[in-house]
């Protein structure tokens, strides 16, 4: 019997973490090796992950929901991870039934489960691509038949940005999708910080350099400078638990978040 389960695309390296299937762990998940839990073991000493990991969650859902309230019904996820509770098209569709979802992940044990968990859903669906690659995203057929860039859409760079190195320039990458969109589409952005607990991130750096996808978080003017172009929505760029919190006391986690996040509109 081979010990490589049936859930394993062929070709995937699962010696070497990955950023996707440690995040699955944080969150309870069951799609990951030895390799990603070691990982997440360490992590979890030098900065609250588990933590970090859930609020980040809680605000896409809460993200999502905002956008279908503002009429967005069209979602291209980027970097969207192992599906888990709380997936974009449930909570987009649960309140729109005709929305549409796209799934962007370059990680192929993020897509092969998304494809098997959308093979029912004609609005919905999951492309392997990286995100730095936004023309071969664009131009795919699966992409097309999803979304219109015509139309308003939200885009969404939720715990991702992190992974892409200055030399790759988020900058230049975010201005180049924010060209892409037509006037009143959203982006819902969070990403990894120093601010709060330098000392906490540096230890992350270190535990994910032996990864698939190393860090680098940023300082909040770096990350604001991505949503030039953009205008922030109330309350701004905060630490994930401060963006619209069901409930008062939920904002009570930020110091635990080290993610910042913002809904921005991208206007005419
Ligand atoms: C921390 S998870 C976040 C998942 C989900 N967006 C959420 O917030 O719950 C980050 C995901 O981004 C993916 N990722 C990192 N760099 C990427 C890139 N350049 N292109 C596409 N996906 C990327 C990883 O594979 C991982 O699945």
């Amino acid at each position: 019997m081979g010990e490589t389960a049936s859930w394993v695309p062929e070709g995937v390296n699962t010696e070497l973490p990955s950023a996707a299937r440690v995040y699955d762990y944080l969150l309870g998940g069951g799609h990951n090796f030895p390799g990603d839990r070691a990982l997440a073991d360490k992590l979890v000493k030098v900065v609250p992950a588990r933590d970090m990991a859930r609020l980040n969650r809680a605000f896409l859902r809460r993200a999502v929901l905002y956008l279908v309230e503002q009429g967005i019904d069209q979602f291209l996820d980027l970097g969207s991870g192992i599906p888990t509770v709380g997936n974009v098209h449930e909570i987009a569709q649960d309140a729109n039934p005709d929305a549409r979802v796209l799934y962007v992940d370059y990680e192929p044990v993020a897509i092969a489960h998304s494809e098997l968990l959308l093979e029912s859903n004609p609005r919905a669906s999951a492309l392997q691509a990286d995100m730095r690659d936004p023309e071969r995203i664009v131009a795919s057929p699966r992409t097309r038949e999803l979304i219109d860039f015509d139309r308003p859409l939200g885009l969404l760079m939720v715990g991702v940005v992190q992974f892409i190195p200055d030399d790759d320039d988020p900058w230049a990458l975010v201005a180049r999708y924010r060209e892409l969109l037509a006037p009143g589409s959203h982006l819902a952005l969070s990403a990894f910080t120093w601010d709060n607990a330098p000392a906490g991130m540096a230890g992350a750096v270190e535990v994910f350099r032996n990864s698939q996808d190393p860090i680098f978080p940023r300082t909040r003017g770096e990350i604001l400078r991505m949503l030039t172009g953009f205008d922030l929505v109330e309350p701004g760029l905060v630490y994930t638990p401060q963006w619209r919190p069901e409930r008062e006391e939920d904002a009570a986690d930020a110091a635990r978040s080290n993610l910042y996040a913002g809904v921005a509109v991208a206007s005419g």
